[in-house]
Parts: structure tokens; sequence; C-alpha cells
């Protein structure tokens, strides 16, 4: 699917700011994701080490120094060209500024050698969809959905994850 480049409208107020996340940040990362009641909760210590190992593919947003929001990802080992985004939360009283998007923007601008983009998305989470249809859409790259990992991959319940992934990205 090609689809037309438009610009994002940035309704984020001038106190914002996005940085890569210190070891620190680690237990702000684990609260917003569980606060977000959406994203799988994983354990406090893979945020602290997550922040550790791959803050380059990282971005935190804070609002008056609050952190309100990120974006995990990394670069798969198998295809370093792909960065694959493993989360993404804002807080509930933040959403619907943009806040995402621009983290989504700035993050892809900050990390070099990214030529696709790849995320994983349940059927039933229109937000999460639509802020990665609308960053293809910007870029002007093709989006592809396929399943990914399915129920029966899952030991526990949980729903089929597509797999988006964006591209090239120049
Ligand atoms: C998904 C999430 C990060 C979006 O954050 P946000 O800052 O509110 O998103 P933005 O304001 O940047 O919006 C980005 C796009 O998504 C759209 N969008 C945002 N919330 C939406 C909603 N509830 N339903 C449909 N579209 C929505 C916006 O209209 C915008 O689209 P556009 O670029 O075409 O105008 C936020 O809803 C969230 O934290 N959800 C809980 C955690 C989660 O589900 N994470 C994703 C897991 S895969």
């Amino acid at each position: 699917m090609v689809v037309q480049q438009a610009e994002p409208q940035l309704r984020i107020s001038s106190d914002t700011q996005f940085h890569r996340p210190a070891v620190d940040d680690g237990q702000h990362l684990w609260r917003i994701a569980r606060d977000s009641k959406t994203l799988d909760l994983n354990a406090s210590y893979t945020y602290l080490l997550w922040c550790r190992d791959f803050a380059e593919t990282t971005i935190m947003a804070t609002i008056d120094d609050h952190p309100v929001g990120f974006i995990s990802a990394y670069f798969r080992p198998d295809d370093p060209e792909t960065l694959l985004v493993w989360q993404v939360a804002v807080d509930a009283e933040y959403r619907g500024r943009r806040l995402a998007a621009s983290m989504l923007d700035a993050l892809a601008n900050r990390v070099e050698g990214a030529k696709w983009l790849e995320t994983t998305i349940t059927a039933d989470n229109e937000a999460s969809m639509r802020l990665f249809q609308s960053f293809a859409e910007r870029r002007d790259a093709t989006l592809e959905r396929d399943p990914l990992f399915e129920g029966e991959h899952f030991p526990d319940d949980h729903d089929t994850e597509y797999l988006f992934r964006i591209g090239p990205l120049s």
C-alpha cells in the first residue's frame, strides 16, 4: 500500500521534552506500561535492563519533567536494518495530543540505519493501528500487515499479534 505524505500537526506543549532513558527511568517506563492497562506488563527488572542496554533505540517523553510516555524499540539482530518497536504508551490524561506520533517521528529520525520499522498489534487496538498507519503515510512508505504470533503460539490466553512492517524509510 502506498499512501500520501502529510505533515504531522503537533499539539504538544512547549514544556514537552523527549530523551533517551537512563537506568533511573526504568521505573517510570514500568509505571507507564502498568497504568496503560493495555500493554503486557513485564517485570520491573526488564525495564531497568532495557534502559541500560537499549536506550539508543528508546525514547521517553516528559511534561514539566514528569514522565508521561515512552516508545521502546530495538534493531533486530538478524535484520539490522529493521527497527522493531516493542512497546508504546502514553499516560491516559495526555493522549490525543500527538505525543505518541511525535515520539515515533523523533525516534525514527534519531536512530541511524533503520530502513524498515516493525511492530505488532492486536486487532482490537485501533489507536495503535492508526498511530503506525499515519506514520507510514507521513513517510510515504508501504505498510504490510500479517499475523505473526497466533493463539497457538502463546502459553496463555493472548490475542493474535499482527506484524506491521513499514518501509522503506528514507
Ligand atoms: C496507542 C497510544 C500510545 C496513542 O498515543 P497518543 O499520544 O494518544 O496518540 P497520538 O495523539 O499521537 O495519535 C496518533 C494517531 O492515532 C490516532 N488515535 C489516537 N487515539 C486513538 C483512538 N483511541 N482511536 C482511534 N485513533 C486514535 C490519532 O487520531 C492519530 O491519528 P492521525 O495521525 O491519523 O491523526 C495510546 O493510546 C496508549 O498509550 N494506549 C495504551 C497502550 C497501547 O495500547 N499501546 C500500543 C500497544 S501495540
